[in-house]
């Protein structure tokens, strides 16, 4: 019999608007900055059709056709680099058209993160899925998605990524309650609050752009008021599994202690060149260098 938590497919909202890179994102998607040589998107979709999710819905919002450009053919251009012979560049400009089946969506009203989810409904189905937020990059090296996925279809459970972070910090994040399991960092969550101000979080824990979530969810986000910010929160459908799981299953949580990346906050953003950068065979080794030399000047 086939696992009815079995996870195909993908679901990657990005509609929002990116307003703490303006006025990078005025006519383009956040989505779409490069680090290094690839937009932020590709890494996601990376990740996702690494861990074997090949069938993926974006769900857009406006301005984001640079976005559905990118992972289509440029006949053009293919052909140009063919008549040159450049197979290299041929191949780099082909990869992101070929690595998945992806389809798009648009939210409409951008009336919050549960909201954009509720929209994918149609196209997932009843099945269990992997939500990838577009902003958030984890370093290939480090596992995550596919431990999520093992679990979620071992237990049933919703699964979430958490990840310590400086207690000042938490008022940017969801935030969890856990107890532990006899599996090394993972969890039971027992409570789950969106962007709670400092004094009241009940933990370090924050909640990363990575879910993997039964199809009943839908029934769950469906019912979810308005919460932080006028908008619907999917950490609030998540907390109501929490307090009912016989709807959606209960909620785990896996505590990521990986490379993640916020790519929508300034900083973050060159830290994440900077942290690819040195890993990358072509041109690691000229910025350690740089990078040192240049250390020691400041
Ligand atoms: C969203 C979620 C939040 C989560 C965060 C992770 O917030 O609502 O619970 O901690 O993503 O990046 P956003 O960053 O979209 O405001």
């Amino acid at each position: 019999m086939t696992n009815p938590y079995k996870v195909t497919k993908a679901l990657i909202p990005v509609a929002g608007l990116g307003t703490r890179f303006l006025p990078a994102t005025k006519a383009m998607p956040k989505e779409m900055l490069p680090l290094i040589d690839k937009p932020v998107i590709q890494y996601v979709v990376e990740e996702a059709v690494d861990t074997g999710l090949t069938d993926i819905l974006m769900i857009t919002g406006r301005n984001k056709s640079s976005l559905e450009n990118h992972f289509d053919r440029v006949a053009e251009l293919e052909q140009t680099l063919k008549a040159k012979g450049d197979s290299e560049r041929l191949e780099q400009v082909q990869e992101s058209s070929d690595l998945a089946d992806i389809y798009y969506t648009r939210q409409g009203d951008p009336k919050g993160l549960g909201h954009a989810v509720l929209t994918g409904k149609q196209h997932i189905g009843e099945h269990s899925f992997a939500v990838l937020l577009g902003d958030d990059v984890i370093n290939a090296k480090d596992i995550l998605l596919s431990k999520m996925i093992e679990i979620h279809e071992a237990t049933g459970d919703n699964v979430i990524a958490l990840m310590e972070v400086d207690p000042a910090d938490i008022s940017l994040y969801g935030c969890a309650a856990v107890t532990a399991t006899d599996q090394e960092d993972v969890v039971i969550v027992t409570d789950l609050v969106e962007k709670p101000a400092a004094s009241e979080a009940p933990s370090n824990l924050a909640v990363i752009g990575r879910y993997v979530l039964r199809g009943e969810m839908f029934q769950l986000l469906e019912n979810t008021k308005p919460g932080r910010g006028g908008e619907i929160q999917l950490t609030d459908a998540l907390e109501a599994a929490v307090k009912n799981p016989e709807i959606a299953g209960g909620v785990r949580g896996i505590v990521f202690r990986g490379n993640r990346y916020d790519t929508g906050d300034k900083l973050n953003f060159i830290k994440a060149t900077i942290k690819l950068g040195v890993d990358r065979e072509d041109i690691g080794e000229d910025l350690r260098e740089f990078l040192r030399n240049f250390a020691k000047t400041i």
